[in-house]
């Protein structure tokens, strides 16, 4: 939520910050704007995408070696080029972006204003920039010690960089709670939300704490301390994500692009982990903690989105195949509820950015009241890989469209092999029952590529129900979290209406709706449910409704019934997920392409959450 980027080195910076942004946007796309050093302080920004800010100062001054870019998903105040980032402070020397939440800006403002200040946006962070200013000329401060001495009087989240007109040679910047990645380049510096703006140019890099504060300078280079001042040894970390993951490839669109990669991004997430030939699945961060998890009192999963739905397709796994009771909670209501945690919970927190913030503050909560905390996460240093006990990595590579789709099948596949591990482990598997389970998720990559072939006839689907106003998906037992997630799906990038529901619950509340213009999409796959959900099906006929049924490739009596089918390869129910999902996700895609919806950026969207 909210991209910065910012740059201090020998090259152009505004090309620098440009591309940068553009890797970011899918941070937020309400506004974007930049700061520029040379000699004066020049800030260009603009609403809308980064293309209309590259409108805007194509006939500008564009020079410098020193800058910074921010790209915003409004909190405080409306998305115009007023509110849009950076700020200046109150006599321009300063400029700030900022990505997070000052929470108490409101109290900060009254005892600015009455010193004299006033102020232009509705920001928190013009608020924030103007109390480094005071306190930078009421005590004479350096930048470094006026922004460590005003990040003590914040409360909330943020990841700031501040510039200074009187200093062209030093770049500040601070994090807590909202992510900040240092780049070290040959006699460069970069600062970013994230390392995706940062990997074309060196892939060494700097991840900043909780209340850290770095100063970047050419000719003092890197000063990294707490906000208290206390200095800290940097570690440097090196990249692993290569360029052209960062890159469309072909695809029309990047979730396109991230539906095709499934096959090779569940094979990536299992690498390592399963061998059918032999025989095994193990997880090497789950090694260290299994026992504990097999004896806890419960697991309690935590999670935000798509990632909460995996989340319930983990309980549906773990509770079936290790038999240890679990909880599925939204993260931000679970952290606000005081619920009842001790040493002997475990908590798996789920996120695919591994930045949420209500995802976040659960783990410490969990941490706090001694629970151990497993993280699933797919960005390899993010801040919620690197606060748990231990993980894994879903290894899916960067997920750049807004929708989550090969982050859902990797989370899918990660939960599919911990219950696995740990019902095998717990011995609640018999041998036959695991190695089976072994075999046929072996073969999921092969079979994802199978249901993906079915592009074309779920392009001509797609172009039947491109203007309806609404949508019903309905699935049973594993397929249920899998028609919340299809319903998602079409909600964020189509602005269709849709409602995912257990298939047997429609009775007491959507059956109301069906009608013949109705579309509901019944994932009925499962065998140990199928006359149930063949009945479903006949109730929804039966209001006229149109139904569109994911099926599988044993199927009899469902394809004489539903008005369209989809075939996918039938698979053993614990996996179906993996499968079911798929067609529902290029669904969706084509809905949103035929209604000229931006689909890698959804309005009102942010990949990122970082505020709460
Ligand atoms: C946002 C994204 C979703 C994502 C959710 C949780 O809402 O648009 O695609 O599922 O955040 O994100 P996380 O990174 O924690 O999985």
């Amino acid at each position: 939520m909210c991209g910065i980027i910012a740059y201090i080195g020998p090259k152009n910076a505004y090309d620098i910050l440009i591309e940068g942004l553009r890797r970011l946007e899918y941070r937020g796309y309400d506004s974007a704007g930049i700061a520029l050093l040379n000699g004066d302080m020049n800030v260009y920004k603009k609403k809308g995408k980064v293309q209309e800010l590259v409108d805007y100062t194509r006939d500008k001054n564009v020079n410098g070696h020193l800058g910074m870019g921010h790209t915003r998903w409004a909190t405080h105040g409306r998305p115009d080029d007023v509110n849009a980032h950076p700020h200046y402070s109150g006599s321009g020397r300063l400029a700030i972006i900022h990505n997070g939440i000052i929470e108490n800006y409101a109290t900060l403002k009254e005892v600015l204003s009455r010193l004299g200040h006033t102020f232009t946006s509705e920001t928190d962070t013009e608020v924030l920039v103007h109390l480094i200013e005071e306190i930078q000329n009421r005590e004479n401060l350096s930048l470094g010690d006026a922004v460590r001495k005003a990040l003590t009087k914040v409360i909330g989240a943020y990841a700031i960089v501040v510039m200074d007109r009187e200093n062209p040679d030093l770049i500040v910047g601070a994090r807590k709670s909202s992510p900040l990645v240092v780049g070290i380049g040959e006699k460069e510096f970069f600062l970013a939300s994230d390392a995706s703006p940062i990997i074309e140019h060196t892939n060494k890099v700097i991840y900043l704490e909780d209340e850290q504060v770095v100063e970047l300078s050419l000719k003092d280079g890197i000063e990294l301390t707490t906000i208290s001042n206390e200095i800290q040894k940097p570690v440097i970390h090196e990249l692993e994500m290569s360029l052209d993951q960062l890159e469309k490839g072909g695809f029309a669109h990047f979730m396109l692009k991230e539906i095709f990669q499934q096959p090779q991004t569940i094979s990536d997430c299992m690498r390592g982990r399963l061998n059918a030939v032999e025989g095994w699945a193990r997880l090497g961060g789950l090694e260290e903690h299994a026992n504990k998890i097999i004896n806890a009192n419960r697991i309690i999963i935590a999670a935000c989105g798509t990632s909460w739905h995996s989340a319930l397709i983990g309980e549906y796994l773990i509770e079936d195949l290790a038999r240890i009771p679990v909880e599925v909670e939204y993260a931000s209501e679970f952290r606000y509820r005081n619920p009842i945690l001790g040493p002997q919970d475990i908590v798996i927190v789920i996120s695919q950015s591994g930045e949420t913030a209500d995802t976040l503050a659960a783990a410490e909560l969990a941490r706090e009241k001694g629970a151990l905390v497993y993280g699933i996460v797919n960005v390899v240093g993010s801040s919620i890989a690197r606060l748990t006990d231990g993980g894994s990595y879903i290894h899916c590579g960067p997920e750049i469209g807004v929708a989550s789709t090969k982050a859902f099948t990797g989370q899918v596949t990660l939960l599919s092999l911990m219950a696995m591990v740990l019902g095998y482990r717990k011995g609640a598997l018999s041998n036959t029952y695991y190695h089976q389970l072994i075999a046929e998720l072996a073969q999921i990559p092969g079979k994802v590529e199978q249901v993906l072939s079915a592009d074309g006839q779920i392009r001509e689907l797609a172009q039947k129900f491109a203007g309806t106003n609404n949508a019903l998906y309905l699935g049973r037992g594993y397929n249920f979290p899998v028609a919340l997630e299809g319903a998602l799906k079409l909600k964020e990038i189509s602005y269709i209406h849709a409602e995912g529901y257990p298939a047997a619950e429609m009775k007491h509340g959507p059956i109301a709706l069906i009608d013949e213009n109705m579309p509901v999409i019944v994932i009925a796959t499962n065998r140990s449910a199928y006359e149930k959900i063949a009945s479903n099906i006949m109730e929804v006929k039966a209001r006229k409704g149109i139904v569109i049924a994911i099926i599988d490739d044993r199927d009899q009596e469902i394809r004489k019934i539903a008005d369209y089918c989809i075939e996918i390869p039938t698979t053993i129910e614990p996996l179906t997920p993996l499968l079911s999902v798929i067609p529902l996700q290029l669904l969706s895609y084509h809905i949103a392409v035929l209604r000229s919806c931006d689909v890698d950026q959804p309005r009102n969207l942010a990949k990122s959450v970082t505020v709460e």
